[in-house]
């Protein structure tokens, strides 16, 4: 939208430099019937004022006009002073155009007629800036389309604004007024900071090198701001592959605004299992479908109240499998609680430190401990042998199947009041009872 300059017409209020062009009678034919002058007003654009008479603007000097007899003539004023004569001050609104503050209209509009609408002096709006900005500026790779189209002025107004930098709307309602899907964002819940009127924080304007206009890459981009996180993900031992592929941080997250906590595009389980449900999108082959695992009969109590957050982190872990603590990674392992400090973190050690015992463990034989027969020594057992830490078709989470390396060998465990038994490949049938 151009604010509208109000256009004043004092005919009424006769100033003495419109008087005298009234009592004018010698008309615009004069000076372009004589084909001297009928170039200025030839074009297809022609500054209405000039069909009734040149002295509205120009007026006789008394020297000799040059090449004829008759008068010369000079300006009746300067501009800007003389196009505000009919046209309202260009200088009212807060920043003002430079060359329309030190009044020079004429470097963009022709005085008498033009091949271009506006009297401009360029056929095109891009060009008429050029004359004078560095197009630099606005010739990037990538081009923001309204700049490839040439609309600067869907933007800026040529002349002034109540806002910085010339814009005809506010930040962020200028891109609103094109954008309507981020605008219905705007209306969401939790709003990224930035996103709440600095779209230029993330965004250049005109073009850019990379896809969106972004002034930088993903995540880059993100770390601009986020350095902790960065500097958190260089320390880390593993960081998910999550964060290096694909959408990379809009995997999980959304840019602008989200309905959930976090600028999540979804919250708990049901965002992990986009990609340890069913298929992996980033994975399909190597993935182990985590989603499934929770739709076992039995599933471990914290996934059921808080979903994957107490064992795993989201971005980077020091641990295997990105977990929170300690935990080994294989069948086997050193026996020694330190090894499990993820499982002992909520469960109680003693069902592995104490050798005999009445009441540490149901693992047991009379009082003989399996959890530490297994498990407490160079050469332990890791608990995933037996336990699916997710979820399982057993109780107890027992799982069917033991895994080494891609060979899996069936458990073949049984339960009852008293105790129960397994039958797996590592030994013939094995009782146990309390
Ligand atoms: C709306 C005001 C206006 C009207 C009406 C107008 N002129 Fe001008 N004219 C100007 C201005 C301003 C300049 C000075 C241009 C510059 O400095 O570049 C100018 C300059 C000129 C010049 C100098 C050469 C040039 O092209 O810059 C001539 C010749 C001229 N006018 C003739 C005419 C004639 C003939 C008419 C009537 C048919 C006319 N003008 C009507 C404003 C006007
Ligand atoms: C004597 C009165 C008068 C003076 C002086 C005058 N103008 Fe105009 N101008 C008009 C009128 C009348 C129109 C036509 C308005 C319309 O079509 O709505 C117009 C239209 C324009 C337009 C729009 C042309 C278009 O295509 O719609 C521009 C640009 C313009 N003038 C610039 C100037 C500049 C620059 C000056 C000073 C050098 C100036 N005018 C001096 C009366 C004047
Ligand atoms: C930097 C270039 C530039 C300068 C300097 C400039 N204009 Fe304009 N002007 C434009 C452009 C571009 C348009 C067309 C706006 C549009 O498309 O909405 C325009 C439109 C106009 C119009 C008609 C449309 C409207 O907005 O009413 C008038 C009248 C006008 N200018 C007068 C002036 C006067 C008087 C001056 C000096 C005080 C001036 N301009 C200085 C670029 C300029
Ligand atoms: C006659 C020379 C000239 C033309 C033509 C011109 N500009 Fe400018 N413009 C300037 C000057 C001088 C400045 C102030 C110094 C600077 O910021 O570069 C400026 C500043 C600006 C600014 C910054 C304003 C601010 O508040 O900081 C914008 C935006 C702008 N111009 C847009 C445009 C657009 C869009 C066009 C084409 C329609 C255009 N200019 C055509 C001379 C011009
Ligand atoms: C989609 C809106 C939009 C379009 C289209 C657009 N601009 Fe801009 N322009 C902006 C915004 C927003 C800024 C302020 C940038 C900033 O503050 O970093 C700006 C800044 C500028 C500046 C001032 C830069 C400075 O550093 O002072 C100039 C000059 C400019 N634009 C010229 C143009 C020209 C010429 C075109 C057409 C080729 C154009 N713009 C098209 C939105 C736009
Ligand atoms: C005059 C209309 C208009 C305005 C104003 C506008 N845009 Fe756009 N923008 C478009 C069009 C058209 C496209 C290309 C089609 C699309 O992707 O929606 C586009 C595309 C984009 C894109 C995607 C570019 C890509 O590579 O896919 C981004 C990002 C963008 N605009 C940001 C902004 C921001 C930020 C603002 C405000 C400073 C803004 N736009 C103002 C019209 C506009
Ligand atoms: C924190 C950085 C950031 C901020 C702030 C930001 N954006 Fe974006 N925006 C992005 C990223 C990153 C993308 C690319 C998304 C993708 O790759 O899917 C994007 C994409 C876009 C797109 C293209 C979307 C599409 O679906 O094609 C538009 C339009 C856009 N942003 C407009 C805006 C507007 C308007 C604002 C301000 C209200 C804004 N952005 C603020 C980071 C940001
Ligand atoms: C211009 C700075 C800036 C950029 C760039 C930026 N952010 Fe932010 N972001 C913030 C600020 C400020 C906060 C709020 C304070 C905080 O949590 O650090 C925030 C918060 C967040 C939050 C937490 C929101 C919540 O609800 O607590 C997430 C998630 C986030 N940003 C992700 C991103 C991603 C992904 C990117 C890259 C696309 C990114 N940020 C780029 C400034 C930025
Ligand atoms: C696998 C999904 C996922 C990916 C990929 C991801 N995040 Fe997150 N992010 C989350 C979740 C879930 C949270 C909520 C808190 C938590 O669990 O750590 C979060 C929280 C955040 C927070 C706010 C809390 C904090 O830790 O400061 C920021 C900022 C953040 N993420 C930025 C990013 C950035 C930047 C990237 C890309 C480098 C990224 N995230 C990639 C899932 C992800
Ligand atoms: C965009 C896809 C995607 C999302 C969403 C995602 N992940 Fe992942 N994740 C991967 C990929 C790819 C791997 C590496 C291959 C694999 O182990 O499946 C991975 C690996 C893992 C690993 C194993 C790491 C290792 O080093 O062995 C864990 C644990 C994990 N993700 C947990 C989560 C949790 C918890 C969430 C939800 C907060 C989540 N992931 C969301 C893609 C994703
Ligand atoms: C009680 C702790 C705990 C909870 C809660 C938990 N996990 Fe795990 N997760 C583990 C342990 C321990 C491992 C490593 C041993 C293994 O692979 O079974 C693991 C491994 C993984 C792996 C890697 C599997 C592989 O073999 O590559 C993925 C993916 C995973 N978890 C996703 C999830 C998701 C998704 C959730 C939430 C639904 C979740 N985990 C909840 C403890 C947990
Ligand atoms: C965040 C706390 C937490 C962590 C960490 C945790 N658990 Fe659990 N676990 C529980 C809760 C709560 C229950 C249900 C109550 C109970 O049986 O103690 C449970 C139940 C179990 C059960 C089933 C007991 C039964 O009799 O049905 C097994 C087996 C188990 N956990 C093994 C593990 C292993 C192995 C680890 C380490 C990989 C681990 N847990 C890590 C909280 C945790
Ligand atoms: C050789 C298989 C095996 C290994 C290895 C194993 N468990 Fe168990 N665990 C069992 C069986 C069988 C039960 C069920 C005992 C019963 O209730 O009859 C059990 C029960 C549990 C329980 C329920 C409480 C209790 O002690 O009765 C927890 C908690 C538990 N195990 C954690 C662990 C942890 C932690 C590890 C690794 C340090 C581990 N288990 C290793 C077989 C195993």
């Amino acid at each position: 939208m151009t604010i509208k300059l109000t256009l004043l017409i004092f005919f009424g209020l006769a100033s003495a430099t419109l008087s005298a062009v009234l009592q004018n009678d010698e008309g615009t034919g004069n000076c372009t019937n004589t084909g001297c002058h009928n170039n200025l007003i030839e074009q297809k654009v022609v500054h209405s004022p000039i069909e009734d008479g040149c002295e509205y603007c120009h007026e006789k000097t008394g020297k000799v006009h040059p090449g004829s007899e008759g008068n010369g003539f000079t300006l009746v004023k300067t501009p800007p002073e003389l196009c505000e004569v009919c046209h309202e001050s260009k200088a009212s609104e807060k920043t003002v155009h430079e060359p329309v503050a030190a009044g020079e209209c004429l470097e963009c509009h022709s005085p008498h007629s033009s091949p271009n609408q506006f009297l401009l002096k360029e056929s095109s709006t891009v060009k008429l800036c050029e004359d004078c900005h560095d197009s630099d500026m606005w010739n990037n790779k990538t081009k923001h389309q309204p700049v490839s189209d040439g609309a600067c002025l869907k933007c800026h107004n040529p002349h002034q604004s109540n806002f910085p930098q010339l814009l005809v709307f506010k930040l962020p309602e200028l891109c609103f007024n094109c954008h309507e899907k981020e605008k219905n964002e705007h209306n969401l819940d939790n709003l990224h900071p930035p996103f709440e009127d600095n779209c230029l924080d993330c965004h250049a304007v005109h073009g850019s090198e990379n896809s969106n206009l972004l002034t930088a890459k993903l995540p880059d981009i993100c770390f601009s701001c986020h350095e902790e996180l960065q500097n958190s993900l260089l320390q880390k031992k593993t960081v998910h592959q999550a964060i290096r592929e694909g959408k990379l941080c809009l995997n999980c997250h959304n840019q602008h605004a989200s309905d959930n906590s976090n600028l999540l595009k979804t919250e708990g389980q049901k965002l992990c299992f986009q990609c340890h449900g069913k298929t992996n999108p980033l994975e399909p082959d190597k993935s182990v479908n985590i989603e499934k695992k929770v739709s076992e009969k039995f599933v471990h109590e914290p996934i059921v109240s808080d979903g994957c957050s107490d064992c795993h982190a989201t971005h980077a872990s020091d641990y295997t499998a990105l977990l929170m603590n300690q935990f080994p990674a294989g069948n086997y392992t050193v026996g020694e609680v330190d090894s499990f400090a993820l499982c002992f973190d909520c469960h109680d050690s003693d069902l592995l430190e104490k050798q005999q015992t009445d009441d540490a463990t149901n693992f047991r034989n009379g009082k003989t401990n399996l959890h530490y027969l297994h498990v407490k020594r160079e050469k332990g057992r890791n608990c995933i042998d037996c336990h699916d830490v997710h979820g399982a078709p057993n109780i107890h989470l027992i799982g069917d199947k033991v895994r080494f390396g891609h060979w899996e060998m069936p458990i073949g465990y049984t339960t009852n009041e008293t105790g129960g038994s397994c039958l797996p490949g590592c030994h013939e049938e094995k009782k146990y009872k309390r």
